[in-house]
């Protein structure tokens, strides 16, 4: 069942694609791009988790002006080309992480807010983008198991998200994903709102003070619970979509597709000011 509403006091026609996560809306392109809406859709995107626009098809320009609106408008926007295809895209190799449930930024203390990614071409099969809601899984735990998990603390590794790439790196390359300095993050995150969500995903290693093996089966329950159907959106693309997304409350992935089908994502993202805590 989706609700449709228009958002009071605008243009915005909102349909909220699941009960717990993702609402897509229609607006007017200029109207978007000039910011008539950011605070409108800054507080969806807090409320919602991801926010889907069909076929807006928006210019390389008008992309950069829209996340501007979302964002500090003082920061130089610019947009990354996310593709699997080496010929496009050196670091072809380092984007297969998308294929496992992620948070942007877990190796920095202030992840970024959110991510604008539109669809530029599209792989014949798979390639959809999933998300859960992690503030939607934490508030379903029961209050025993909150407090069986309030204060842990996660070591996130980037080697740990680069070994579901690659499980048997070289010597060169480990030593590679080392230079990034290990991350210890709350396993539950209390943002400034009050609101409370789960830190998780692919960079997440082992739980600080715990056998590891209690860690990792600690980690791999929560992980399956939170990407469970009822907090979760899956987005099958068309051409022109504009989809954003709440980093700092969801984890997404891509869905499996040919790495020579060509897909071609247009991905702006807006920066951050809240640290994990
Ligand atoms: C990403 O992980 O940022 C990209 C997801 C996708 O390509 O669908």
């Amino acid at each position: 069942m989706t609700a449709q509403s228009a958002i009071a006091s605008s243009g915005l026609i909102r349909t909220d694609l699941t009960p717990k996560i993702a609402s897509e809306l229609k607006a007017d392109i200029d109207e978007l791009v000039s910011g008539k809406y950011s605070e409108e859709i800054r507080n969806l995107l807090e409320e919602r988790g991801v926010v889907a626009f069909r076929a807006l098809n928006l210019s390389d320009e008008q992309q950069i002006a829209f996340t501007k609106t979302l964002g500090n408008s003082e920061l130089d926007y610019k947009i990354s080309k996310i593709t699997m295809d080496p010929l496009e895209n050196p670091k072809a190799e380092y984007i297969k992480g998308a294929f496992y449930w992620h948070i942007d930024g877990t190796m920095l203390d202030i992840p970024i807010f959110a991510s604008v990614m539109s669809s530029r071409r599209l792989s014949e099969t798979g390639g959809r983008t999933e998300f859960c809601n992690t503030y939607a899984a934490y508030d379903a735990l029961s209050d025993e198991e909150k407090a069986a998990i309030e204060g842990l603390k996660v070591v996130h590794l980037f080697e740990a998200s680069q070994r579901y790439v690659k499980p048997e790196p070289t010597y060169e390359e480990l030593q590679q994903w080392q230079t990034y300095q290990p991350n210890t993050l709350p396993l539950v995150w209390t943002h400034r709102s009050g609101r409370k969500s789960l830190v998780l995903g692919s960079t997440a290693s082992h739980v600080e003070g715990m056998e590891l093996q209690e860690g990792w089966a600690l980690l791999t329950k929560l992980r399956d619970w939170a990407t469970r159907p009822e907090f979760s959106y899956s987005h099958e693309w068309q051409l022109g979509d504009l989809v954003i997304w709440d980093n700092t409350g969801t984890m997404h992935r891509a869905t499996p597709y040919p790495l020579d089908s060509g897909r071609l994502m247009y991905r702006t993202q807006i920066a951050g000011d809240e640290p994990f805590a």
